[in-house]
């Protein structure tokens, strides 16, 4: 048994416990219709790709326990906790009963408050959820989605791969969280868009995106297998796009030739779930060398993606130019990777960008807390 205190107001906690002891927990299972999945869930329930959650909107809020099966990562599988739209808090959680203490929900009796729950990591992130306890009294109310819906796809740069707190200090997530936006995030570390096995990866993004297991599951003893993602089940269907990816098929030797090729392929297949969605290609925005010098991959590519689709009759694809939005000091030196300011400062340029494009943030969340 864990427990995990979400401290917001400071207040003691001591006497919430004493006071509920009595009652009856409410105890919502995994296939509650009020449970609000995003992101990549096989059947068990479990979680696959980092950013995969659940959002709760719940009423009369004190505490939550998450009781988690045995396909949960061992020893422990972190997970971000955001109450009321708060910045993510991480939570180890493993098999067994997770407690998490609300102390917020303790200023009103019957406040409104919207949990949000994902995983971290872009591996040891499987999440089993048997079912969630809530305090006495507690009562679930319907979760309304944002109107916006961003899908992203990409790699370790779009994963958060060495952030302490992984995809939820990740740009994609925080440009999700400035404009309000239901986000889904499918990027994992080391693969390339061609379907080639790279740095751990049996599969490329061009394979594993229409799975519902990320490339995670061939080293996975409980579920070696992987299975066709049914993207009826994105509630609601994603609105914009956005994929970042490319500095693994470089890495991997894929000619530029080849690589304008697949990812033309991947986003003929990609219109065939987005029919009209916008798209936006990244380009990379380079390696950062410690001198100041930029090493850049596939120059010239993703213009000739987007003039590609555009050839088709496809104007909706746009060419994000990233030229210039990291420096060294944005990046951890050993690995050359954003860090968690790097990442801050590239979700700030891609909302202007995206303000600029005519994108306008919401102004609330469409549940009200
Ligand atoms: C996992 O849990 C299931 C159902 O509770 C059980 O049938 C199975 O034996 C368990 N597996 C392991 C490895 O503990
Ligand atoms: C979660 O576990 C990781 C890995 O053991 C550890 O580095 C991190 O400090 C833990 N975080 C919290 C909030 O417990
Ligand atoms: C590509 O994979 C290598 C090896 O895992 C890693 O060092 C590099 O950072 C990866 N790049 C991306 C963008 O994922
Ligand atoms: C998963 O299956 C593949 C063969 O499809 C095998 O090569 C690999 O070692 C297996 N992984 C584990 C963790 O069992
Ligand atoms: C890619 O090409 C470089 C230069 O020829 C070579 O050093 C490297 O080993 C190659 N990498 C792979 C993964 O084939
Ligand atoms: C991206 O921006 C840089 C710097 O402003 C510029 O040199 C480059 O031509 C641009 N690339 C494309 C494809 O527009």
């Amino acid at each position: 048994m864990l427990k995990t205190f979400i401290g917001f107001l400071g207040l003691a906690v001591a006497a919430l416990c004493a006071s509920s002891s009595t009652l009856q927990n409410v105890v919502v299972p995994k296939d509650h219709p009020l449970i609000f999945f995003h992101g990549r869930w096989d059947k068990s329930p479990e979680t696959w790709w980092a950013g995969s959650g659940f959002k709760l909107h719940v009423e009369n809020l004190q505490s939550l326990s998450l009781s988690l099966g045995n396909h949960t990562t061992t020893p422990l599988a972190s997970i971000g906790v955001s109450v009321d739209y708060e910045p993510f808090v991480t939570v180890n959680v493993s098999v067994g009963t997770n407690t998490i203490i609300f102390e917020k929900s303790l200023t009103g009796a019957k406040a409104k408050s919207v949990v949000r729950i994902n995983v971290e990591g872009w591996q040891n992130n499987r999440i089993n959820l048997e079912n969630i306890i809530l305090n006495p009294g507690a009562r679930l109310l319907p979760y309304t989605p944002s109107r916006l819906a961003f899908q992203f796809i990409g790699d370790s740069l779009s994963a958060g791969q060495f952030l302490p707190q992984g995809v939820d200090q990740a740009w994609p997530i925080l440009t999700g969280e400035y404009v309000k936006a239901e986000h889904i995030v499918n990027a994992q570390s080391g693969a390339a868009l061609t379907d080639i096995v790279s740095f751990g990866n049996q599969h490329g993004l061009s394979f594993q995106f229409f799975r519902t297991e990320d490339t995670g599951y061939y080293f996975t003893t409980d579920h070696n297998f992987t299975t066709p993602w049914e993207f009826r089940r994105d509630v609601p269907p994603a609105t914009h796009v956005v994929i970042h990816i490319g500095a693994n098929d470089s890495s991997q030797n894929v000619t530029q030739a080849a690589f304008i090729e697949t990812f033309l392929n991947f986003l003929s297949r990609l219109r065939t779930i987005y029919h009209t969605q916008p798209i936006f290609v990244f380009t990379p925005w380079g390696w950062l060398n410690a001198g100041g010098t930029v090493s850049q991959y596939y120059p010239d590519a993703y213009q000739q993606i987007v003039d590609g689709r555009h050839r088709l009759g496809d104007r909706n694809v746009f060419l994000v130019n990233t030229t210039g939005w990291v420096t060294f000091a944005d990046v951890f030196p050993d690995n050359q990777h954003p860090n968690v300011a790097g990442h801050a400062k590239i979700a700030g340029l891609f909302e202007k960008w995206l303000e600029q494009w005519g994108l306008q943030p919401e102004i609330l969340w469409s549940t009200p807390i």
